[in-house]
């Protein structure tokens, strides 16, 4: 695959950056990062070599999912600015490379949205059929429940309309009827909208949930390509990524029909799940037959990598031994875990802040075929703030210095949006200036492996072999594309490990180690406790980045 067509399908090799416009920098000084704030440090994204920005929700909101409640999908909230300074964002963004896409959260409105106030008001009204109502509600699965801590069902009882309206989420967040064409219109619309303001694409909220319980006149496969072939005509080169929490053979629907009608990406849950699994027993088989059970997708369409991100690190597609295995290495206390599925913790925290079990596991990520997507503050290795409730304790503000609020604000800590930690992930610790300055850190770490990872376009767009490595803590994998093969090595445990590798002829081939550039004389490979190597097979006549 030339550069150029790899312009074309861009996710292909990106490297996206999620981050909360309200934790990311203070600019105004009222406590509350903002727009402002977000556009003084384009230059350090670029920087690091992020190529594509996800933004969290930005709309007006009573914020009681953090912005996933959404009153007004045409605008900003105004805690972070005005449409105006979100122009001069994507344009500042434009001018830098980055690309920007936005969280699409059209499952529900806040029960605040003037639709649902409408709806409930008569059930003659025009907004009436924009949600999904009975008079008697379907029994509830205690399995479906997402927020077992504050639901107990999928329904709620309305005083006012009479009836009981779904809800997946929070009950305040009565779910969108999209059977209903209107209602699609109107998502399309929205889209449209902010499209043709400039961003790129959307992160789609909660898509299985959007499809699931809109009654037999719903195809939700039918919907997707909708929304796909809308967009596209719109903006053909703009992205929908997708979140679907499902095991691989329903996951893999979610793309639709080659080369890829429906959403172009979607995040790879099963593998993170497995990723996490294997580093807490320092066993890759987990990992690696994750890697291997994900079926063929799409030519045009790609798996997100990650390893965390917003919410709970959900442990859901493990089995119960496996999960209390990650609890028990990762998150023993009660208070790190959440609705009995996950942890409520960032990783360097869970890798008790060891440096080189936490660059392992990044660098794991950036080797895995797909596109990584990183969250705010990993680049630094952030840890959460667990006196913080629920899953927020991840999301506290971005730590740029030692300074008061680790310099994301000036105001006094108890007017700032959310605490930052205490102790030893503090910002005294943790923040960007000091790191900047030190040429062993973990932020100039991430930025060279980042401008390897994007200059090696063969892990975005190749093809995925597993190897045996005859040792149970290492995971050897190959990632081919037009006769360039990229070989990484990752060690899960703490003890030096040899392989041997059969990786096939190399003829022909010039190695070379894409990490230390120096030469790899053969496959019997060393590696340092929890040590990782990426090394490139290539023709003699292909010429590649130095
Ligand atoms: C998934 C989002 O990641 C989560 O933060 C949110 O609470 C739910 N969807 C509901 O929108």
């Amino acid at each position: 695959m030339s550069r150029a067509d790899l312009a074309d399908l861009w996710w292909k090799n990106a490297l996206v950056y999620c981050l909360d416009i309200e934790t990311f920098l203070d600019w105004n000084g009222d406590g509350v990062g903002d727009i402002e704030g977000l556009v003084e440090r384009i230059d350090y994204l670029a920087g690091i070599g992020v190529s594509c920005l996800w933004l969290m929700p930005v709309h007006p909101s009573p914020n009681r999912d953090d912005g996933y409640d959404v009153t007004d999908y045409y605008g900003i909230d105004e805690r972070l600015g005005t449409l105006g300074d979100f122009v001069v964002l994507l344009r500042t963004a434009k001018d830098r490379g980055l690309r920007v896409i936005m969280d699409l959260v059209v499952n529900h409105t806040s029960d605040k949205h003037p639709w649902f106030r409408a709806a409930r008001s008569s059930p003659t009204n025009k907004y009436r059929d924009y949600y999904v109502w009975r008079d008697t509600p379907p029994r509830t699965k205690k399995a479906d429940i997402v927020f077992p801590d504050a639901e107990d069902s999928l329904w709620a009882y309305d005083e006012r309309a009479g009836q009981w309206y779904l809800h997946h989420f929070y009950s305040h967040q009565p779910d969108l009827n999209l059977a209903n064409p209107k209602v699609r219109e109107e998502i399309k619309r929205v889209a449209g909208f902010w499209l043709e303001l400039g961003v790129d694409g959307f992160r789609v909220d909660a898509v299985p949930f959007l499809v699931e319980d809109c009654g037999a006149d719903l195809d939700p496969h039918g919907f997707f390509k909708e929304l796909r072939s809308f967009i596209s005509r719109r903006r053909g080169d703009a992205l929908l990524l997708g979140e679907v929490n499902l095991p691989p053979k329903d996951l893999v629907k979610f793309f639709g029909h080659d080369p890829g009608d429906e959403l172009q990406m979607l995040f790879a849950f099963p593998v993170m799940q497995r990723l996490h699994l294997a580093l807490a027993r320092g066993d890759a088989r987990p990992l690696a037959r994750a890697l291997r059970a994900m079926p063929e997708i799409p030519s045009e369409c790609q798996w997100a990598q990650f390893v965390r991100n917003h919410d709970e690190l959900t442990l859901d597609q493990l089995t119960d031994r496996e999960r209390q295995d990650v609890f028990d290495a990762f998150g023993p206390d009660e208070d790190m875990q959440l609705f009995g599925r996950g942890l409520r913790r960032r990783l360097p925290s869970m890798l008790g802040g060891d440096e080189r079990r936490i660059r392992l596991a990044y660098s794991l990520l950036l080797t895995l075929p797909g596109t990584p997507v990183i969250f705010y503050g990993e680049e630094i290795g952030m840890a959460e703030n667990l006196a913080i409730p629920g899953r927020m304790s991840v999301r506290t503000p971005m730590q740029w210095t030692d300074q008061r609020n680790g310099g994301f604000s000036p105001v006094a800590p108890s007017r700032v949006v959310r605490p930052c930690p205490d102790g030893r992930f503090s910002p005294m610790a943790v923040n960007v200036a000091q790191q900047r300055r030190d040429p062993e850190s973990m932020l100039n770490w991430f930025e060279r492996m980042i401008r390897r990872r994007r200059e090696t376009a063969e892990l975005g767009a190749g093809r995925l072999t597993v190897l045996d490595c005859g040792d149970d803590s290492v995971l050897g994998h190959v990632v081919e594309r037009d006769g360039v093969r990229i070989l990484a090595v990752h060690n899960l445990s703490d003890e030096p490990r040899t392989v041997k590798l059969r990786i096939g002829s190399t003829e022909g081939c010039e190695v070379s180690d894409l990490l230390d550039g120096g030469p790899v004389p053969d496959f019997d490979l060393k590696l340092d406790g929890y040590g990782y190597r990426w090394i490139r097979i290539q023709p003699s006549d292909v010429r590649t980045a130095p």
